[in-house]
């Protein structure tokens, strides 16, 4: 039987490659959308040549704390167990932080950082149970160094490394290794968003001089959920062509 894995924003620009690498290395993979996006999920699917067995499309409202722990008892439910949970789903509200509004602070905390409860939490017991499991979040390099216009957005990635640690010693004794990956710039629509003149002096700066590929920052989920990093747990892996060494 093919292990599961469960992808937060499993269509996204880094999602979607994290999906397609995992579905490659045989894993049945329970991709999670926003509830009201469902025509452009099966979009998604039909477009990528999935099977049902290969890809199980699941409406999941990552800010919704009861959602969340309703749909997640269901999920378990129907599927026996999650092997591999990657909590990716993510948005940024950019903004120097003068102007920030209370929405664009909340939003970002919300869907960054507080989802990593709503989802993790229905999730985490049963995973310590059936034990060799995989806990991956998808922070940032601007969690790590800290970014100008974003303040919520660093604020949040930074909480999920602090998550990863102590998750990871609460689950080291069941075999649940808990990690974070730290993409830098990469290419999705995300990163395509900020102003050109913005984007060229940030590109400038990196060591590589251009923006990681999805399937670079993919490549580390599938390594760090592979039997080979078994014993890695609590760690931060960069993927940010040397934006940032800490
Ligand atoms: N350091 C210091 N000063 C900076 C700066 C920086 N990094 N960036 C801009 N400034 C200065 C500007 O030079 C400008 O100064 P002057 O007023 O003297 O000209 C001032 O700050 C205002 O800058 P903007 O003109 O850019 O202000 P704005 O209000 O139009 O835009 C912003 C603000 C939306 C935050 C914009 O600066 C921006 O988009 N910055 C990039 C934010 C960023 O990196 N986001 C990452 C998104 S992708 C992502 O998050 C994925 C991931 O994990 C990496």
């Amino acid at each position: 039987m093919n292990k599961k894995a469960l992808v937060t924003g499993a269509k996204g620009g880094i999602g979607s490659s994290i999906t397609k690498g995992l579905v490659e290395a045989g894993y049945r993979v329970i991709a999670t959308y926003f509830p009201n996006g469902e025509a452009k999920a099966k979009e998604w699917f039909e477009e990528n040549n999935y099977s049902e067995n290969q890809v199980r499309l699941f409406p999941l409202d990552v800010t919704d704390t009861s959602f969340c722990k309703e749909a997640l008892a269901t999920l378990l439910q129907e599927e026996g167990n999650i092997d591999v949970l990657v909590n990716n789903a993510g948005i940024t509200r950019d903004s120097t932080f003068k102007r920030m509004s209370a929405a664009q602070w909340n939003e970002v905390i919300n869907t960054n950082l507080n989802s990593l409860f709503n989802v993790t939490h229905p999730l985490f017991d049963s995973m310590c149970q059936h034990g060799n499991a995989r806990i991956i979040n998808i922070t940032s390099v601007n969690g790590l160094k800290g970014q100008f216009g974003q303040a919520n957005y660093s604020a949040a990635k930074a909480g999920m490394i602090g998550f990863t640690k102590a998750l990871a010693a609460e689950g080291a004794r069941s075999g649940v290794t808990v990690n974070a990956i730290a993409p830098g710039y990469t290419g999705t629509p995300m990163v395509e968003a900020i102003k050109s003149e913005v984007l060229d002096s940030i590109k400038a700066e990196i060591p590589m001089k251009r923006l990681a590929m999805p399937q670079e920052i993919a490549g580390a989920v599938t390594f760090l959920a592979s039997d080979a990093a078994a014993y890695i747990t609590g760690e931060t892996l960069s993927v940010n062509g040397g934006l940032y060494m800490n």
